[in-house]
């Protein structure tokens, strides 16, 4: 019950593009292939700082998922689904705030960061307060022990493990919760169960991690017990209750370094972006009027690259053979700084092609997006509303 599973949301707020590619879509593709994955359109996230736009938000939501499925995503392999379609979130985000603590999140370095860098929005309103909180709610409800994520959003994986650590503390704890642990632990056979105390024992006196990490390997192979045991199992390893919300990691994405028109990194308010499908005759012509080193005004004035936006984009996509030719020929003054263009150009191309091919299919037929999406959020409910069922009863509100 608690293998490996992955999750990321994205906030639709506007297309994507190419940095995202490289920063965020490549690495969902890779790990699409090793992990159970689910990616998310985080579209009520987007309404914390967007509510006065709504109109941005139902554009990209669609716009998104299109270029999520021209990068690569592959809805066989990966679980696609749009946030305000599983209501779960929204139930887990308010039955959450019932222990949230409130300086918990006001000490969370995005609410002040975000406010004054937004400074032209009101955000001192409830539901961008309780970002971080709706984000542990997403993480939470799939129990993902994996969140690919930005640096920036390091905090908020930390909030989320200190929330399922409160709410496991609270609602974890049950008259004869030792007895009840030992007699789920003799059901796992004798040779498991002295394995399980000897893995225990090495973890909860010497704080042996790698005996903690094989005592759960344990219980991850374990089928025949109920729910409710393995809670108590993997609870009883580290503490004396129930894990009922198992603690995600934070898996760092690598920083974009996928540079801008102008040099500095590729971001939308920055306006130097290449979208993700952006047609080919206005890539070349963003690539063909990019600035270049201002020292080099004319044809036969000698360039610096590393004074160069173009070389930035060189050193993404350019081989060794290509960037010696470039400073060899900017440093003498042997090339032109439109001869010296066109290989990003053509490699810029190169990469869109396949994304644009990708994507006309699901231009030409939007119910085919549109199944994707149901499908994904069809499952995402069933996995949610196990969660549900568990978080509902530990909460004492499970009437039936
Ligand atoms: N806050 C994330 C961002 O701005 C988006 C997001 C929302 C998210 N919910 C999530 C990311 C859950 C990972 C997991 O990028
Ligand atoms: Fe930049 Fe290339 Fe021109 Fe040199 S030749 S200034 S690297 S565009």
């Amino acid at each position: 019950m608690f293998a490996d599973r992955v999750l990321s949301g994205m906030r639709p707020t506007g297309s994507l593009h190419l940095g995202h590619y490289h920063g965020v879509l490549k690495n969902w593709v890779q790990m699409q292939n090793e992990y159970e994955c689910l990616f998310f359109v985080a579209d009520w996230h987007a309404l914390t700082t967007h509510y006065d736009t709504p109109q941005v938000i139902e554009q990209s939501v669609w716009d998104m998922v299109v270029d999520w499925l021209a990068a690569g995503v592959n809805p066989a392999r990966a679980t696609l689904f749009i946030q305000s379609r599983v209501p779960e979130h929204a139930e887990l985000h308010l039955l959450l705030s019932m222990i949230t603590p409130l300086g918990w999140l006001e000490r969370v370095p995005t609410y002040k960061d975000q406010q004054e860098k937004l400074s032209e929005k009101d955000l001192s309103t409830y539901g961008f307060l309780g970002y971080p909180l709706l984000q542990s709610a997403d993480i939470l409800i799939y129990r993902a022990t994996q969140v690919p994520v930005g640096e920036d959003q390091v905090p908020h994986i930390e909030f989320t493990r200190e929330i399922a650590r409160r709410f496991n503390h609270i609602y974890g704890r049950e008259a004869g919760f030792e007895e009840k642990a030992e007699a789920a632990v003799k059901k796992l056979g004798s040779k498991k169960a002295k394995l399980y105390h000897e893995l225990r024992t090495r973890f909860q006196e010497q704080g042996d991690d790698a005996a903690l990490a094989s005592a759960k390997s344990l219980l991850d192979e374990q089928q025949s017990l109920s729910h409710g045991d393995l809670e108590r199992l993997f609870g009883y390893l580290e503490g004396g209750g129930k894990m009922i919300l198992s603690e995600p990691q934070a898996m760092l994405t690598a920083a974009s370094k996928m540079p801008g028109l102008d040099g500095q990194k590729m971001s939308k308010s920055y306006n130097n972006t290449i979208s993700l499908r952006e047609d080919e005759a206005s890539v070349s012509k963003k690539i063909r009027t990019m600035p270049t080193d201002p020292a080099r005004i004319r044809r036969s004035d000698v360039g610096n690259p590393d004074k160069c936006p173009v070389w930035q984009l060189h050193k993404v996509y350019s081989n060794e053979q290509t960037r010696q030719w470039v400073m060899q020929g900017c440093k003498s003054a042997g090339i032109g700084c439109i001869e010296c263009k066109q290989p990003v150009i053509d490699a810029v191309l190169a990469e869109q092609r396949p994304m644009r091919e990708r994507a006309q299919l699901y231009l030409d037929d939007p119910a085919l997006v549109r199944n994707i999406i149901a499908d994904g959020c069809e499952k995402a409910r069933k996995l949610a509303s196990e969660t549900m069922r568990d978080v509902r009863e530990a909460m004492g509100i499970s009437y039936g």
